[in-house]
């Protein structure tokens, strides 16, 4: 009955995490999946997760449904971290913003929306990106394409081919951008790039979709979020999926949200509205215990103080992560450059191994990197990074 159904293969970057529990090797360092461990490679509890878990088994409470697109509370807690705590857009009543089932939930959301109502648009994600970026789009009827940025020999943004793409593109196309911390690449637009950038996308009226699934792992919670708010003050259409799983290593509750920037306060109630039945169809309502914990931290100034400082402590441990990495390879390897290794944000590095190097590391060292050269340094820690880079050198200089 089923042998007209097709293999599939699996994801490439869950697929490795498969491969790297399977491995014996007691030396084994997963740099593959994007996950933040901590200086003893455990995956950490923020305190103030911890703070507000206990919050909430004592009394344990009820679960009903949640509404459609989440606790009001929590929506707002998604626009201040987005938008600003006291930007005027909060006030103006034309977010629509939903809770989502992670930012994949978002992306899909989104996607679906844009198929339905803006049937003619095609989807752009920078190149190379996020592999489910593309899956998504497509999954749900969205044609997708791409837009040059990674430049391999420079290790910046292909900024004018960037520009004289998007200037190509006809009104309503989509492009999907990261705001911050580049998703595979740790290569990011600066400020100045992005001004750029997004006077294209107000020129040739374009719908900038942004993607933001490591806010404050880069500079800070405001700085990662400026293309954002600088579309806001362009006057731009905006759509943002935001992720809490990396920022308060909560990946497993799938928490997110989706919030699209209309023109008028009546057109976000209408977005809204075809937002939660496009949630109906497929689940409903979200998930209520992560949206619960990541409402207590941010409606609670205490919380949410020591939240950013966990969130700091996290992306400086990644910094001086990339430092050591780095100064072990120049010390083995003093012809080669790692400055790249420094200058990119956020957890992952392109690295710019081969796939034969990638293999070898993984086969001969224990060391799991996605093929595409991908490494996640917030796998690194003081204990393993001599061997990672001990590794990484051996391979490099044959
Ligand atoms: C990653 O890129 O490794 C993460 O976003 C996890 C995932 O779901 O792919």
């Amino acid at each position: 009955m089923f042998k007209h159904v097709d293999f599939y293969a699996g994801d490439p970057i869950l697929e490795l995490v498969n491969e790297f529990l399977n491995d014996t090797n007691p030396n084994k360092v997963n740099l593959g999946i994007g996950i933040y461990y901590d200086e003893n490679g455990q995956l950490p509890v923020l305190e103030c997760v911890k703070i507000a878990e206990k919050r909430m088994a004592d009394p344990i409470s009820p679960r009903p449904y949640l509404p459609m697109d989440g606790l009001p509370s929590y929506k707002k807690a998604c626009q201040q971290l987005l938008f600003g705590k006291d930007a005027p857009i909060l006030q103006e009543n034309r977010i629509a913003t939903l809770a989502t089932i992670g930012a994949s939930g978002a992306l899909k959301v989104g996607a679906e929306f844009i198929n339905a109502w803006f049937p003619t648009s095609k989807c752009y994600v920078s190149d190379p990106t996020w592999v489910n970026h593309i899956a998504i789009f497509e999954g749900s009827g969205v044609e997708v394409g791409s837009y040059p940025y990674y430049d391999k020999k420079t290790v910046s943004v292909k900024l004018d081919a960037m520009l004289s793409f998007l200037n190509s593109l006809n009104k309503n196309d989509v492009v999907l951008l990261h705001p911050c911390c580049h998703n595979p690449t740790g290569v990011d637009l600066t400020p100045e790039q992005w001004d750029k950038v997004l006077e294209v996308m107000k020129n040739r009226e374009l719908i900038p979709f942004m993607d933001i699934a490591y806010q404050g792992f880069g500079e800070s919670l405001d700085e990662d979020a400026y293309a954002i708010r600088k579309s806001v003050e362009l006057g731009l259409p905006l759509f943002v999926s935001n992720s809490f799983s990396k920022n308060l290593s909560l990946y497993g509750e799938r928490i997110g949200g989706l919030s699209i920037i209309c023109p008028t306060e009546e057109e976000a109630v209408r977005v809204l509205g075809q937002l939660k039945l496009i949630v109906r169809r497929i689940y409903s309502s979200p998930p209520s215990h992560g949206g619960h914990v990541v409402d207590i931290i941010m409606n609670d100034d205490t919380l949410y103080e020591q939240w950013v400082g966990e969130v700091y402590a996290m992306r400086d441990r990644i910094k001086a992560m990339r430092f050591k990495l780095k100064s072990v390879l120049e010390a083995k390897l003093p012809e080669r450059n790692f400055d790249y290794l420094t200058t990119q944000k956020g957890m992952f590095s392109f690295t710019g191994l081969s796939p034969e190097q990638v293999e070898r590391l993984k086969t001969e060292f224990g060391v799991y990197l996605l093929a595409t050269s991908r490494m996640c340094v917030a796998g690194l820690n003081i204990h393993n990074v001599d061997y990672v880079a001990n590794a990484m050198a051996e391979v490099l200089k044959d």
